[in-house]
């Protein structure tokens, strides 16, 4: 995979990308990042790259000659997503990650200051994506948060393939509680369940566990997962309290 991150802030990216599972998964060939400096794509001399808005207002504007020569200059030929990171963007989640996993390659634009001209959203991006209700200072945090969340995805980025179908939301729903020695800590016990060696009974506790969590802390979840007879079963179990 190929990600092409055009930013007013290249040295934001250094120590995010050079460590844990997004730096491994660059130094073993999965994945290549380049950062560009959208400064670099001006013309003038004094490389501006922001106005003032036409009709007034506060706040400065990027300008679209920078953008537009930066993005044709890195993305390759053929169907390339350029993908602003602007909170006006369909919001970010896992099912976005999976889908940004399967490219190939993918350009991702980092807006400032009030906005970019409009011309950009209409002729050069084809998706722009939110990370979430709030507003940040520009976009470079949420295209760390979309390059993270869609690295470990690919195939060998972790230790152990299981993993990433283990995440939470990676099934809809969020991750059972996990435990690790010791089995016993401050008189906290790990559940007995998780001891016993079990393998079908310890999948059914951590279903349980999940669907349980999930229906406590996010309801809203629950409304889009598909529940199987035995679900159902274990959500009953859940509402005697059971579980
Ligand atoms: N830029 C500023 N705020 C943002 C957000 N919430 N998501 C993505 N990009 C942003």
């Amino acid at each position: 995979m190929k990600i092409h991150i055009l930013t007013l802030f290249p040295d934001m990216f250094a120590g995010p990308f050079a460590d844990s599972i997004i730096g491994r998964a660059v130094d073993q060939g999965l994945v290549e990042i380049d950062i560009y400096n959208i400064r670099d794509y001006t013309r003038d001399k004094h490389h501006v790259v922001d106005d003032s808005p036409y009709g007034g207002g506060p706040g400065m504007v990027l300008k679209p000659e920078p953008m537009f020569e930066a993005v044709e200059a890195v993305k390759g030929d053929g169907e390339v997503p350029v993908i602003l990171l602007t909170p006006q963007g369909r919001l970010f989640n896992q099912t976005v990650a999976a889908e940004l996993a399967g490219r190939e390659e993918m350009v991702l634009v980092c807006g400032h200051y009030e906005g970019v001209d409009e011309r950009v959203r209409q002729h050069l991006v084809t998706d722009e994506i939110s990370i979430g209700d709030y507003v940040l200072s520009g976009g470079e945090f949420a295209a760390m948060v979309v390059v993270d969340a869609v690295v470990r995805q690919l195939p060998g980025a972790l230790g152990s393939e299981e993993s990433v179908g283990d995440d939470s939301h990676s099934n809809g729903l969020l991750e059972y509680p996990q435990y690790t020695r010791p089995q016993s800590f401050r008189g906290w016990e790990v559940p007995q369940i998780l001891l016993s060696g079990n393998h079908a009974e310890v999948e059914r506790w951590r279903r349980g566990q999940s669907l349980k969590r999930t229906a406590e802390r996010r309801p809203d979840l629950m409304e889009r997962v598909a529940l199987s007879d035995e679900d159902k079963e274990l959500m009953a179990r859940v509402e005697r309290e059971e579980i």
